[in-house]
């Protein structure tokens, strides 16, 4: 039988219309090949949002992704936005979708292909063979916690603050989910904080080794933020899965997805405890390529493919996908990030085209 979805996509900004067109187009092509269909409806999030509503998350976009079985986002963001009051600013609206479906567990895997190991900026030697899961967590610390704002002091002066909080139990959650995929995994799974110097990272430390006591089969170490960031350029193949919280994560797997070339290969899903997931491309909404045919679309197809297997349990058509990008890598299709003398420069669409023609539908 026919099993149905209702997918939500969120094309936001930028590039985002141009990589979403390539990846639906993909889903298309495999759906029958595994008997599966689709219901794609589109909903207006960020800036294009804003410009539609005034708002960056309207609440019928939120209301149209909890009712789905899962949301395929692409990006968000614009220079015409960066001045607006926070709360219409795009990644406000970001921040409040993931808060909206409860989406506390953000994986996003840092895999070299071997087709593209010159583009990375590091030598050849270093990276070859990286395969990092970056587990981090997305709907708590720095992020959210309170008090926040920009507060007028006595004086007059202004001051700027924000808290980094995490409860026992976000840790807690976030820590079982990065278990449970390290067991999955290579069996390791490190640990990033700044218990040195912060109260918060030392309940996080202590909460992360406690949950290691019902995971004798992972072996668990722990690294202070500064030194990871360092470790991962230095000796990344020394990393399977790393668990962190909000700000830590959001830096350490923008510098891991560098590892791998570029950070337009990779794709990662936001899970939470029940209900969609929100599967999204690791880059941003490139505006200032935006509409020019040159964007890499490929984290948005492996974004896809991540939502075929983590969101829609659908593993043989994630496969499907990911074969197919690893197909025009081969066959030496790349878009201008990925680019080096001697293979077949493309924009997005030929790109489209090309991972179509490996789907054999
Ligand atoms: C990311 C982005 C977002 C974040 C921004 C756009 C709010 O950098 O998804 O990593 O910081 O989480
Ligand atoms: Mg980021």
């Amino acid at each position: 039988m026919t099993q149905q979805y209702r997918v939500t996509l969120l094309p936001g900004d930028g590039i985002g219309p141009e990589i979403m067109a390539v990846a639906v187009s993909l889903l298309k092509a495999v759906a029958p090949q595994f008997d599966l269909e689709f219901q794609f409806q589109s909903a207006p999030i960020g800036g294009a949002a804003i410009e539609a509503t005034g708002e960056p998350l309207p609440p019928e976009t939120l209301a149209q992704a909890k009712e789905s079985d899962a949301v395929l986002l692409a990006a968000i963001g614009g220079y015409q936005w960066d001045s607006l009051p926070r709360a219409q600013r795009p990644e406000t609206g970001l921040l409040a979708i993931r808060e909206g479906l409860g989406l506390f567990a953000n994986l996003r895997p840092a895999t070299i292909f071997p087709e593209l190991l010159d583009a990375s900026s590091l030598k050849r030697e270093v990276v070859e063979g990286v395969d990092i899961m970056v587990v981090r967590e997305l709907t708590g610390g720095i992020y959210f916690g309170q008090p926040k704002g920009i507060f007028t002091l006595e004086t007059g002066e202004k001051r700027g603050v924000n808290t980094m909080a995490y409860r026992e139990g976000e840790i807690d959650r976030i820590a079982k989910v990065a278990f449970e995929i390290a067991r999955k995994r290579r069996g390791k799974l490190c640990s990033v904080d700044k218990a040195n110097v912060l109260d918060v990272s030392q309940l996080w430390r202590d909460r992360v080794e406690l949950m290691a006591q019902s995971y004798p089969d992972v072996e668990l170490s722990h690294l202070y933020v500064d030194n990871a960031a360092m470790q991962l350029v230095r000796a990344p193949r020394q990393f399977d899965t790393i668990v962190t919280g909000n700000l830590f994560g959001d830096i350490l797997s923008d510098e891991a997805a560098m590892l791998t070339g570029s950070i337009g290969m990779l794709p990662s899903a936001s899970l939470g405890s029940s209900g969609p997931g929100l599967f999204e491309p690791v880059h941003g909404s490139a505006p200032d390529i935006a509409g020019q045919d040159k964007a890499n679309p490929l984290a948005q197809a492996l974004s896809a493919a991540m939502m075929l297997r983590y969101g829609l349990d659908q593993p043989q058509a994630a496969a499907k996908i990911e074969e197919a990008v690893k197909a025009v890598l081969r066959q030496g299709y790349r878009t201008g990030d990925i680019f080096s003398p001697g293979a077949r420069l493309v924009g997005c669409q030929a790109m489209g085209e090309a991972l179509l023609a490996n789907l054999g539908s």
